[in-house]
C-alpha cells in the first residue's frame, strides 16, 4: 500500500477490503491471547475502558523510532513511529517461513506500525528491541513489522482496526467505513 492508502482508498477497492479482511480476522484471533495477558489482572482495568469500542490516540509527540504503548479494550497496542531504515528493511522481506506476509500488508501508512502488544504464543507483552521485540516468556522473536521470526509464536503480532482521523490522531477500534 502507498503512503496515501489510508484516506484514499474508496470502499469496494480490492487492496483495502484486503486489509480489512486481515484485520477483522485477526482481533478475534487476538482474543484469545488476550486472557493470558497478566497486565491486565494486574492493573484491574474498569469495565468502562474495557468495553471502550474506540480510543482516539494522539501520534503528534512520537519521535521517530519510538515505540508508544496504549490501551485499547485491555489489550496493549503498540504503536511504533518507523525510521526510514526500518521501513526499507521491512518492506524488504516477507518476515519467517513461520506466518509470512508482505509489510504493505500490515500498515496502512509504512511510516506507522500499529499491532496488538501480545505475543502471539501464550500472551505475554514483549519487549522493545532495535531489531523488533522479544518475547521474555518463551524467546519468541518479532521484527519491526510486527512479525514473527522465531516461535514458538505461531503468527505474527496480530493487526486491529483502526484509521488516520489526521496526520496528528489515530482512532483505534474502527476502519474509516465503520463511520
Ligand atoms: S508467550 Fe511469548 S514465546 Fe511464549
Amino acid at each position: 500500500m502507498s503512503e496515501s492508502d489510508t484516506d484514499t482508498l474508496l470502499p469496494g477497492d480490492p487492496e483495502r477490503r484486503h486489509f480489512l479482511e486481515k484485520t477483522t480476522g485477526v482481533v478475534a484471533g487476538a482474543g484469545v491471547a488476550a486472557a493470558a495477558w497478566p497486565f491486565i489482572s494486574s492493573m484491574n482495568p474498569s469495565t468502562d475502558i474495557l468495553s471502550k469500542a474506540t480510543v482516539e490516540i494522539d501520534i503528534s509527540k512520537i519521535e521517530v523510532g519510538e515505540l508508544k504503548t496504549v490501551e485499547w479494550q485491555g489489550k496493549p497496542i503498540f504503536i511504533l513511529s518507523r525510521t526510514d531504515e526500518q521501513i526499507s528493511s521491512s518492506q524488504a522481506s516477507m518476515g519467517s517461513k513461520i506466518d509470512p506476509q508482505a509489510d504493505e500488508e500490515r500498515v496502512l501508512r509504512p511510516e506507522w506500525l500499529v499491532v496488538i502488544g501480545l505475543c502471539t504464543h501464550l500472551g505475554c507483552v514483549p519487549t522493545r528491541k532495535p531489531e523488533g521485540w522479544f518475547c521474555p516468556c518463551h524467546g519468541s522473536r518479532y521484527d519491526n513489522s510486527g512479525r514473527v521470526l522465531r516461535g514458538p509464536a505461531p503468527h505474527n503480532l496480530h493487526l486491529l482496526p483502526y484509521y488516520f482521523i489526521s496526520d496528528e490522531i489515530i482512532l483505534l477500534g474502527e476502519t474509516k467505513e465503520q463511520i
